[in-house]
C-alpha cells in the first residue's frame, strides 16, 4: 500500500495557501538525494481543513485539483445519518480523494455517509476514501475521562471506534500514531490509519498531545501521516517536507 505525507494546509485563505504550494513547484532541485521516493513531490498530498473550506468553499477543491494535488477534505461530518448522508453525496461530487466523519457518530451514521459518499461519487472512475476520526490527537486519556465522562481506557476506544469504522465499511480511521500498530492487529493491514501529530524532532508540539517523528511513525505502521506546523511553520517548508518523505516513505 503507498504511504504518503499529506500536508495540513491550515490556512485562511486560497492566495496564502497557493503561495506556500508554489514554493514546492520547485522542490526537485533540493531532493537529488532521495530519488527513491515515488510520489511526485513536487505536488504534495495536501489536507484541506474546516478553516480554509469555511473560507473559500469548494472552488479550493478545484483550484487544487487542477494544479494536480490529491486533497484529503477533513471537515470531520457529526450529524444524524440522513444530514450526514446528504452533504456526503455533496462532497463527493467534488472529486476529493479523501474525506472523514467522526466515529463517534456511530456505526449508523457511518454507512449513510459511506452510502451518500459514494452516490455523490458515482460519475468519477477514482473513488474517495472515507475515514473516521477515533479520537483527537488533542484529547488525551485525563480530558476523556473527566471532561466527556468515557471511563475506558483510550486505547480501548480508539479501538472500538476503529472497529466499528470498520463494520459501517470505511476505509480507515484517523487516529495517533501510538494506535496504529494496534489499529491493523484488530482491523487488518488494509485499514488505513491516517496519523497527525507528527512532528520533526526538536519541534513543539504545541496544542498535541501525543506526538510522533515521521520516522518512529513509519515503524509502527501509519500509512499516511499528516503534517502541519512541522512543515508549514518552517523557513524553508520544501526542506522539512522533504525530510518527512525520507523519513517516512519506503
Ligand atoms: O500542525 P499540526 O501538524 O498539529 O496539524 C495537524 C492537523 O491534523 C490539523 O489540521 C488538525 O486539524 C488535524 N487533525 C488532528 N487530529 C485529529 C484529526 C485531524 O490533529 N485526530
Amino acid at each position: 500500500m503507498g504511504k504518503d505525507v499529506i500536508i495540513a494546509c491550515d490556512f485562511a485563505s486560497a492566495e496564502e495557501t497557493i503561495r506556500f504550494l508554489d514554493k514546492f513547484n520547485k522542490i526537485q532541485d533540493e531532493i537529488v538525494s532521495c530519488d527513491h521516493i515515488s510520489l511526485s513531490i513536487s505536488r504534495p498530498y495536501v489536507k484541506i481543513g474546516m478553516e480554509l473550506f469555511y473560507a473559500e468553499g469548494p472552488q479550493i477543491i478545484k483550484t487544487l485539483k487542477a494544479r494536480g494535488h490529491k486533497v484529503f477534505l477533513d471537515l470531520k461530518l457529526h450529524d444524524i445519518p440522513n444530514t450526514v448522508k446528504k452533504s456526503m453525496m455533496v462532497l463527493g461530487a467534488y472529486g476529493v480523494d479523501m474525506v472523514n466523519v467522526h466515529a463517534a457518530g456511530g456505526i449508523e451514521m457511518m454507512k449513510a455517509a459511506k452510502e451518500g459518499l459514494m452516490l455523490g461519487a458515482a460519475r468519477l472512475a477514482d473513488k474517495p476514501k472515507l475515514i473516521a476520526v477515533t479520537q483527537l490527537t488533542s484529547t488525551d486519556e485525563e480530558t476523556m475521562h473527566k471532561e466527556l465522562l468515557i471511563d475506558k481506557p483510550l486505547a480501548e476506544v480508539v479501538r472500538q471506534y476503529a472497529l466499528n469504522a470498520k463494520a459501517a465499511g470505511l476505509d480507515g480511521v484517523v487516529c495517533s500514531a501510538h494506535e496504529a500498530a494496534d489499529i491493523h492487529k484488530y482491523c487488518g493491514d488494509d485499514f488505513l490509519t491516517v496519523t497527525p501529530g507528527i512532528r520533526l524532532a526538536g519541534d513543539s508540539a504545541g496544542d498535541q498531545r501525543r506526538v510522533m517523528t515521521p520516522a518512529a511513525a513509519k515503524e509502527v505502521g501509519s500509512d499516511y501521516i499528516v503534517v502541519g506546523r512541522s512543515i508549514t511553520g518552517e523557513a524553508k517548508p520544501t526542506g522539512a517536507y522533504t525530510k518527512c518523505c525520507e523519513d517516512f516513505i519506503d
